[in-house]
Order: C-alpha cells, then sequence, then structure tokens
C-alpha cells in the first residue's frame, strides 16, 4: 500500500485538453452542471429523462428509504424502444449500430434498423419458448453482435438477462444459471481467440446436467456444423428461431424499476453476488455518461473493448452507446493476435474516435515497444478511457502519448458493476492528472472516510463511501438483501461503502488506490481471493488454501495461493498442476493463481479466520501491522 501511495501521490501534472476538443464538447461547465445535479436533482435528473422516451413520466425523482431507492417512480418505458426504436423512427434506420471485427479481419455491419430487427424476431422467439416479463434468461456467448441482440432481445419483452462471460468454466457458469433459476440459456457453439476455436455448448451442456428448470437451450451454430442429433428437444438453433419468428414485435411496457439485468460479480465470500439493476435510473445514467464523458455525437465512432460479459460491456458496449444512437466497433478476440499493433490497425481503419480501454491492456502493449503504434494513423482519436483499475501515471502517459498523440484526452473512469456507470473521471473538457480518477460525476457525492465514518483531510487514504443515491445504484443482490443492505451498513451514516480505498488531493481530485477487502483485481478483472480458495479446496489432495493478491507489472495484481495438502499427501509439481488446473475447471483460466506454495498452517485469527493481509505483508516483506488478533 505504502508504495502505491507516494508513487501516485507525486504526480502533480496538470493536462489541458487541446482546444480543437474542449470546443466540440457537449458539456462546458462541468462545475455549474455538477451544482446543478446536487443542488436541484428534481430538476437535473428530469431534463435528462426528458430526452428520452416514456409511455409514462414519473410521478417523482427519486423516493429514498435507505437503503432502498425508487428512481423516476411511476414511469415507464422500455430501455430497447430508446436503444433501438427511437433512432430508427428518426431517420437512422441505415445508421450503422456496430461494427463487428474479429482476429482474422472479418467484419459484419449491422444498421439500427437490421439490429431492430434481428432483437424483436430473436424476443419473439423467445416468447414462443414460454420466455417472459421477470423470468430469467442466462446468456454465455462471445463478445459479438448476436450476443448484443440476445441481450436486447431479453429486455424488449421484460425477461431479466444475466450474461455470463465466456471465459468462465463449467462450475462458474452453473453456479450463476442455477441462482439466477434461468429458464433459458442463450449460447453459441463456441467462440474465437488467438486463432483458435474454444467450444462453449459443452460446457453449457455440462452446466445443466442437474438443473432441470432449464427448459431451452438456444444455441448459436455459428458455422452450420452440429448435427441434427445435438439438437434433441432442449436445445433450439438460433438461426431457425430468428428465421421462423416475426420481425414485429412491441415492446413490453416496463416500470422504471422492473429489473432489467443480473450480473454476478465477486464479493468477499465464495459466492458471488447477483447485482441486480432497474430499467429507468439505469438508462438514463448509461445514457448521460455516455453521452457526456465520451463526448458522443452524430458521426462519432466508438470502441470499447470490454466483453459484454462484464459491466463495462453492459453500459458501454450495449445500452449507453446504443441509447446515445452511437456506431461502435465490437472485437472478437484478444490485443494482441495476430500482432500487437491489431487494435490500433483498428482504431485506423475505422478512424475510431473514442477508444475505451483497461489499464493492464495498456500496460501488456506498452512492452511491445512505442515502434508499433507509431506504424499507423491513429490522428482520428480524441477520447482514450481507462477503466476497471487504477491506471499508474507511467501507463497513463504512454497511453496520452503514443496513443493520444498528445491530442487526445485520456479519461479514467472510476466505477463498479454496482454503481452502473460511470461515478468519478474527468470530463473531456477538464484537466486530468496522470493517476488520479478525478471528480464526481453528475449526482454523485463521493467522500474519502475513516472506517467510523470521519471525512479524511486531503492526501490522507481512507474508504471511498457514496453519501446519495444516484440513478443507476444497484437495487439489490438477487435473493440476498442481506448482502445489499451491507453496502449501505458497512460504515456509519448511511452512506454507500464501495470498497475502494482512495484519497482527495488539493484540488478535490480523487485517486483510487485499489481494493479495502478481500476481492482482487488480476487483467482488472473482479475475483474474490474466497472463490478462488474454494476452488482450489476442490482438489481432493487440499485441506485448507489461502489466497493473495502481489504487484505485477502488467496484470494490477497476480494469484499466489498458500495450500496444506491433507494427511498423506506431500508436495510436488504434478500437484501444483493439477490445482492449477482445478481452479481453471471450476472458474476459468482468468482465475488460475502464478503462484502456488505448500504451506503447513495458515496464520488465522483466534475465530478462525485467515488472516490474508498477515500472509501478504510477509510475501512481500513488509511490516506485519496489527497482529494482536493473530491465534499464535
Ligand atoms: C476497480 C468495473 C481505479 C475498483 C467497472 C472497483 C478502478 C472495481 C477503476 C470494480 C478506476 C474500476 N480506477 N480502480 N478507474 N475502475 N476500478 O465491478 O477497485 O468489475 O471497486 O467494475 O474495479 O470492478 P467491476
Amino acid at each position: 500500500m505504502e508504495n502505491l501511495e507516494t508513487v501516485h501521490l507525486q504526480v502533480k501534472d496538470i493536462y489541458y485538453p487541446p482546444e480543437e476538443i474542449k470546443k466540440e464538447c457537449i458539456v462546458q461547465n462541468y462545475e455549474e452542471m455538477y451544482k446543478k445535479s446536487i443542488e436541484n436533482p428534481d430538476e437535473f435528473w428530469s431534463e435528462v429523462a426528458n430526452e428520452l422516451f416514456w409511455y409514462q413520466k414519473w410521478d417523482k425523482v427519486l423516493e429514498w428509504n435507505i437503503p432502498y431507492a425508487k428512481w423516476f417512480v411511476g414511469g415507464k418505458t422500455n430501455i430497447t424502444y430508446n436503444c433501438l426504436d427511437r433512432h430508427v423512427l428518426n431517420g437512422k434506420r441505415n445508421k450503422v449500430a456496430y461494427i463487428y471485427v474479429d482476429e482474422d479481419g472479418n467484419e459484419k455491419k449491422i444498421t439500427y434498423g437490421e439490429l431492430l430487427e434481428l432483437v424483436n424476431r430473436l424476443a419473439n422467439g423467445l416468447k414462443s419458448l414460454g420466455v417472459g416479463k421477470g423470468d430469467r434468461v442466462s446468456i454465455y456467448m462471445p463478445n459479438t453482435i448476436e450476443a448484443i441482440a440476445s441481450m436486447l432481445a431479453c429486455a424488449r419483452i421484460g425477461a431479466i438477462h444475466s450474461v455470463v462471460f465466456a471465459g468462465f468454466s463449467e462450475g462458474a457458469l452453473k453456479l450463476r444459471i442455477n441462482d439466477a433459476k434461468a429458464k433459458v440459456v442463450i449460447t453459441a457453439a463456441y467462440t474465437k481467440r488467438r486463432g483458435k476455436k474454444i467450444p462453449l455448448l459443452p460446457t453449457v451442456k455440462d452446466a445443466i446436467k442437474e438443473l432441470d428448470f432449464v427448459k431451452k437451450v438456444i444455441v448459436w451454430d455459428r458455422d452450420n456444423e452440429l448435427s441434427e442429433e445435438e439438437y434433441g428437444s432442449h436445445y433450439i438453433n438460433f438461426q431457425k428461431l430468428i428465421k421462423s419468428s416475426s420481425p414485429v414485435c412491441e415492446p413490453e411496457i416496463m416500470d422504471a424499476e422492473d429489473p432489467l439485468f443480473i450480473l454476478y460479480t465477486s464479493g468477499t465470500t465464495g459466492k458471488p453476488k447477483g447485482v441486480l439493476h432497474t430499467t429507468g435510473g439505469y438508462m438514463v445514467n448509461t445514457y448521460l455518461t455516455t453521452k457526456t464523458v465520451f463526448n458522443i455525437k452524430e458521426d462519432t465512432i466508438y470502441w470499447c473493448t470490454a466483453d459484454i460479459g462484464w459491466i463495462t460491456g453492459h453500459s458501454y458496449i450495449v445500452y449507453g452507446p446504443l441509447a446515445n444512437g452511437a456506431t461502435s466497433v465490437i472485437m472478437e478476440g484478444v490485443p494482441v493476435y495476430p500482432h500487437p499493433g491489431i487494435w490500433w490497425e483498428y482504431v485506423e481503419k475505422y478512424r475510431v474516435n473514442v477508444f475505451y480501454t483497461a489499464p493492464t491492456a495498456i500496460r501488456m502493449l506498452m512492452r511491445f515497444g512505442d515502434e508499433i503504434p507509431a506504424k499507423y494513423d491513429l490522428s482520428s482519436l480524441k477520447i482514450l478511457g481507462s477503466v476497471g483499475e487504477p491506471i499508474n501515471p507511467e501507463a497513463w502517459i504512454w497511453y496520452y502519448k503514443n496513443i493520444g498523440r498528445e491530442k487526445a484526452v485520456v479519461v479514467d473512469t472510476w466505477w463498479q458493476t454496482e454503481t452502473g456507470a460511470h461515478m468519478i473521471t474527468t470530463l473531456p473538457c477538464y484537466p486530468s492528472k496522470p493517476g488520479k480518477a478525478g471528480k464526481p460525476l453528475f449526482g454523485v457525492v463521493p467522500a474519502v472516510v475513516d472506517k467510523e465514518g470521519n471525512e479524511l483531510p486531503p492526501n490522507t487514504v481512507g474508504h471511498l463511501v457514496i453519501k446519495k443515491p444516484w440513478p443507476s445504484m444497484l437495487r439489490t443482490c438477487w435473493g440476498e438483501p442481506e448482502r445489499y443492505e451491507k453496502y449501505w451498513k458497512e460504515i456509519p451514516g448511511g452512506v454507500y461503502s464501495a470498497g475502494d480505498l482512495a484519497s482527495v488531493d488539493e484540488d478535490g481530485y480523487i485517486i483510487i488506490l485499489g481494493r479495502a477487502d478481500d476481492v482482487l483485481s488480476v487483467a482488472g478483472h473482479r475475483i474474490g481471493n474466497a472463490e478462488v480458495e474454494s476452488a482450489i479446496v476442490e482438489h481432493p489432495a487440499v485441506a485448507e488454501a489461502a489466497v493473495i493478491g502481489k504487484p505485477n507489472e502488467i496484470k494490477g495484481e497476480s494469484i499466489k495461493a498458500f495450500v496444506i495438502l491433507k494427511e498423506g499427501y506431500s508436495p510436488s509439481q504434478e500437484l501444483i498442476i493439477e490445482i492449477k488446473e482445478t481452479v481453471k475447471e471450476v472458474l476459468g483460466a482468468i482465475a488460475v493463481p502464478d503462484e502456488v506454495e505448500f504451506v503447513d498452517k495458515l496464520p488465522k485469527t483466534r475465530s478462525g479466520k485467515i488472516m490474508r493481509r498477515v500472509l501478504r505483508a510477509k510475501e512481500l516483506g513488509q511490516e506485519l501491522g496489527d497482529i494482536s488478533t493473530l491465534e499464535d
């Protein structure tokens, strides 16, 4: 912690946006607009919401019974109407919504008109399978137009989607399908990565074996290669379903507070939380933040490199950009295949204006050298976004110089699955500071406090909290309201505790230092220490395991596991390989520890809780801190 703190806080530089960009900014007066959003939230949010379509307007902007919020109370809308029909009816039928590209340079474009038709057909298909409002549908799909259409088809008919990142393996998928009790699963035959086809259907088949509430699985058979027997009565062919369904589907009229989706994210226990987002507030805030942070104009070409399996994909590949009628690039594949300039090749090819990625990717691409991006014409870029983990000043400056060529602005957006939308960042019209996320966005009232909730003076490290409800906040954790309430009880004062450590500088810029709880951030992915530990103990030789995060130059954090073996087993290289394999099977490749060390004992509190903090300090050669609760 100490190291990080000094590195970040040393940076004093301020970067002012170039005049050409500033001139074009939709928001010129951040301070004034922010002030209004806090002092007069009803008027502020009504004005934003009025830019969108509602079947019926709200009676009240906010009803707040801590910790339960209702936004746009009584309002009726459908998010897909705002994302699709609204544009089609406003002369944008033939505007491109997505340009899909893969690793091999294959391209597929879809217009707003075509996307609306695809979504409607699939929505009708879902209806024909008995899916209706409030039913859950799990989506286990590659980062493609078909995946986006699947999400929107659910939203069209009021079904709640639960997207599971296609890099997760059977165990993680099963847990999520089971928790949501999904009636239908939508999947694809395979996804593409590094030139290889990675099958998805077999994983789904294994995952649902014991889940008899799953009535149907819709399979996108991308190459028409599955045999008839593969289908049986349980499996439905995606393309056939679409062809046989009508292209007209009236949107379900949704209450502002009707659920839109569940997205599972890691918490401090072994079981992920099903973060629930609802319709109205989420729609309004993803619309507003996409528009203002990325300065979306009629001709903007926007590219967010996330995967639809994460919240960044939900808010900033799907709902935010579509609500703004933008043209987005999406890619299926990795940033370094077939060559480490592939992203820059596509930025040049499609004249991308806004590029949004994660620090881990920036650090990885940095390693290949400045000459790689230098080969491409990146002059179209105006805004460079960062998300998912703290961006170190070195990576920030590299991004700014080598990708933005000092002509684009960097926006470092802090937010979470739970917040639904950006919370802290500088807007493109506003000066930014490398390594500091920046200022609160509209309606967001952050503070840095101690454990008792007392606000701390500038440049002191404390807990990041949000003091007021905001429209796109999570409404609950699926089936576990007590876990939801915990966010608001963790720190006294009726505030939302983000679980991050932060500090505010003398100009009010907020710097995020990392998680304060037992959650890892590996290559920008959120993974609970406890999740990895419970995966490890699934190996028959393991008695107990503790997992820590170690600073890693590229991934931010890497995973190290300490393992106690059961009686009769002795440490071996083979066991290390097997343990890693077990984690891969249970959770997926992203959660596999880089290091496994066998130990006889783990540091525990007297009540038997593993003190990961002590393990970490020992591993990194730091002071052990307060160990008064240590058992011995
Ligand atoms: C971290 C991703 C520093 C943070 C949108 C947060 C960040 C967690 C930033 C949420 C940022 C996200 N600077 N840290 N700009 N953005 N984080 O739910 O620790 O996958 O709590 O949402 O990522 O991860 P999640």
